[in-house]
């Protein structure tokens, strides 16, 4: 499933976001994936142990968590520490796909990567290039959104970040385990989480949308592990 989740980050959150960045000592983003990647990828990276990084990962990591999209489709067992990275002067990263389990620094959780978010910092006018290009079954799809919004994408695809021609393009980029496993059964909860709200805003809570929820959480029930 790709969604963009509009709005996960306030004005006032950007601003902030983007003043501490501005002043951050960035290295380079090529020395910190493994062997197949680190040939393809030229971007600045925040170290995320830096001390203005944990601060800003807590921002972000709350800002989704408290997003009603993000919840219902990502299912959210453990959230990575969200990580920030920078591309300009030409800077890319070619077709990849994400290490399936990635140690997180700060709590050195092992976490299995179901699920992607890139949560977009700069507006979109002031670069060129920078789509985040995601392969899948339906082909590739571009994505350049506006500051604040987010596209969540899964942890399985082939993907890549085009090179950037003008400006900077800043992001974070954030991986997520969820409680449910399998992507097929994510995307009909979320499908059914959709529906059942739409039903309640055009019919209210009437049995047959009260029966419905209890569907919903018992497959959780069935399906989630925690
Ligand atoms: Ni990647």
């Amino acid at each position: 499933m790709m969604l963009h989740i509009p709005d996960v980050l306030t004005s006032a959150e950007l601003t902030h976001i983007r003043g501490v960045l501005a002043q951050a000592g960035w290295t380079e983003g090529r020395h910190t994936t493994g062997a197949q990647a680190a040939g393809q990828k030229w971007n600045y990276q925040l170290p995320v142990l830096a001390p203005e990084a944990q601060p800003l990962a807590d921002l972000v990591r709350s800002a989704l968590l408290r997003h009603p999209l993000f919840q219902s489709a990502a299912l959210p067992k453990t959230v990575l520490t969200p990580r920030f990275n920078a591309y300009e002067d030409g800077g890319y990263f070619g077709n990849h796909v994400d290490g399936a389990i990635q140690p997180d620094p700060v709590t050195q959780a092992m976490v299995r990567t179901d699920v992607s978010t890139t949560v977009f910092l700069s507006d979109p006018d002031d670069y060129d290039g920078g789509e985040l290009v995601v392969e899948d079954t339906y082909g590739a799809h571009e994505v350049k959104l506006k500051a604040g919004d987010a596209i969540l994408y899964p942890g399985t695809s082939i993907h890549r970040v085009e090179p950037v021609t003008r400006g900077m393009r800043l992001a974070s980029f954030i991986w997520t385990q969820s409680m449910v496993r399998d992507s097929h059964r994510r995307q009909m909860l979320f499908d059914l989480d959709m529906t059942i709200l739409k039903l309640r805003a055009q019919l209210g809570d009437t049995p047959e949308v009260v029966a419905l929820t209890a569907h919903y959480h018992n497959l959780i029930r069935q399906w989630a592990e925690l």
